[in-house]
């Protein structure tokens, strides 16, 4: 690339927007809510077990792959996973894998993020209606309110454009003076107002029933259940590790591109995983579970997604000081939910840079109407049909939030540790200030890690057979024929994104990289 790459200005701002990056809605909506479904306590053992043999590995096989693609101008997984790929199979089979890589990258960041700045509007939404009382009324259940509320158009379209153009605004800042500068703002508030609702939360008493108290919930949580142990569990917890990282979509490689070619990868790659695991088992494990456990028994944290949008406002609506809680509630979980969006945004925006040279601001605004395009039929879905599904947002969520990701990761393990194998490391050690032992990369990142997701990807494509997601009309919609419209429109456009994902990134690695293509021998290095 011709025009110098734009760095990180401090450790900390690189730090706190890494941290943004990975802790999200994952930690504070979805964390939850799995956790609760799964058992609890018998969700906790398999969550740490993902942690160790998924997550620690394949942070710093990203942090590793974006500062390798930075070193050459790149931006997008595409080209970074040649750049690996390259060094243990032909350019030509490296740039079939690169290809591949690009292509779920743009899936996932495009169509996670389809979806996740809905959730971001709605959340937005819930921090003025809980300042000014919308869902107090004690004639419309939570329940209800939230029905109406995904399918008003005003409220729906208001907050996810207000959530858009603040993310608009702080990629076209670019990466010092926007993103480090909403992560320093953001993140600090995000765990002081965690906090603040952790003490609240803990001080609840027992006003419902002399069994239920926050210490209860959190004892539902903490206590390991050996016996409830299962696939379903696993799985979930493997999916939530992958989740809550940001791992397997390309953001992680995307903000480690700004990286300086010596920078430290291990210890802060360990630094985003201890940040986001604190704000997620502690401040997101304390907050949602014990209120709803203490206010509904048991039978509280059944409410899956609704934990967030339905249960506890109707706990705010009778809790003193409920309404200043809802308030700092949803703004703690937009405010996740921003740091963490801007990550992907920023990814399209660095790709639209690079692959097609087109200027900052430019692209930001094309990335802005693009997610227009593709929120529109999240948006669309319950005001059209009157229903509250959310078939569409519920089938591309399954394919790009809980199974493209993983399928991700495990190119990107194995192109680090069995492609490019020992040269990897030494790269991974360089410049950090801790270093990889030899005996980690050979036991994880060579073994356990890419051994672990391989499973994972087995029994999860079982289980997905099993629950009917495969068929032409999933089971989830069985009931609603008028969905399926929705569910094969979602199906359609993961499948289009995949495609032009493909396409581009493999014109984009032909483009810099043809002469190594041609000639099969790696020439082009920094
Ligand atoms: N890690 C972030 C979260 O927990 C963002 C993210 C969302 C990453 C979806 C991957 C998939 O919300």
């Amino acid at each position: 690339m011709a025009e110098k790459r734009e760095n990180w200005g401090s450790k900390l701002g690189l730090i706190l927007a890494m941290a943004g990056n990975a802790v999200g809605l994952g930690n504070f909506w979805r964390y939850p809510y799995q956790a609760a479904k799964n058992g609890g306590g018998a969700f906790m053992i398999p969550y740490f077990g993902a942690l160790i043999l998924m997550g620690i590995p394949l942070m710093f096989v990203e942090w590793n792959l974006g500062r390798y693609g930075g070193k050459y101008g790149h931006g997008s997984l595409g080209p970074m996973v040649y750049l690996q790929a390259r060094e243990g199979v032909s350019p030509k089979t490296a740039a079939i894998l690169g290809g591949l890589a690009g292509a779920i990258a743009l899936g996932v960041t495009v169509l996670v993020n389809s979806y996740y700045n809905h959730i971001i509007g709605w959340t937005l939404g819930y921090a003025v209606q809980s300042i000014t009382g919308g869902y107090m009324d004690p004639a419309v259940s939570t329940g209800e309110f939230f029905v109406n509320y995904i399918q008003s158009p005003v409220m729906v379209f208001t907050f996810w454009i207000a959530a858009l153009v603040i993310l608009g605004l702080a990629v076209s800042g670019g990466i010092q003076k926007g993103i480090e500068v909403l992560a320093k703002f953001m993140m600090p508030t995000i765990y002081i107002f965690g906090i603040i609702l952790i003490i609240r939360t803990l001080t609840l008493g027992s006003p419902v029933n002399p069994d239920w108290s926050p210490i209860a919930g959190l004892n539902y949580i903490w206590s390991p259940r050996w016996d409830q142990l299962s696939w379903t569990a696993a799985l979930a917890a493997a999916g939530q590790i992958f989740f809550t990282l940001s791992l397997g979509m390309g953001i992680i490689c995307n903000y480690a591109s700004y990286l300086k070619p010596d920078d430290d990868i291990v210890l802060s790659g360990i630094t985003t995983v201890a940040l986001n695991e604190v704000a997620e088992v502690i401040l997101g494990g304390t907050i949602a579970i014990p209120i709803a456990y203490t206010f509904l028994g048991e039978a509280g944290l059944s409410a899956g997604v609704g934990l967030s949008f339905i249960s506890l406002p109707n706990i705010f609506k009778t809790m003193a000081g409920g309404q200043l809680m809802g308030a700092l509630w949803f703004l703690l979980l937009a405010f996740a939910g921003v740091t963490s969006a801007v990550a992907m945004y920023n990814y399209v925006v660095a790709l639209l840079e690079e692959s097609f040279g087109m200027g900052k601001k430019k692209a930001a605004f094309a990335v802005f109407i693009m997610y227009i395009i593709v929120g529109l039929p999240v948006a669309l879905e319950p005001i059209l049909t009157k229903t509250a599904d959310l078939a569409y947002f519920t089938e591309v969520d399954n394919w790009v939030g809980n199974y493209l990701l993983v399928v991700l990761g495990l190119i990107e393990v194995i192109v680090a540790g069995w492609i490019m194998g020992n040269k990897n490391r030494d790269e991974m050690n360089y410049g950090s200030y801790w270093k990889v032992p030899n005996w980690f990369f050979k036991a994880f990142i060579q073994f356990l890690t890419p051994v672990s997701i391989i499973i994972l990807l087995v029994m999860s494509t079982k289980t997905f057979i099993e629950s009917g997601y495969f068929k032409f009309v999933p089971d989830f919609i069985a009931a609603s024929p008028q969905l399926v419209p929705w569910v094969q429109a979602g199906r359609l456009v993961v499948l289009g994104v995949l495609v032009l994902g493909f396409i581009q990134a493999y014109k984009t690695i032909k483009d810099k990289y043809q002469v190594e293509l041609e000639s099969g021998k790696v020439s082009i290095r920094k």
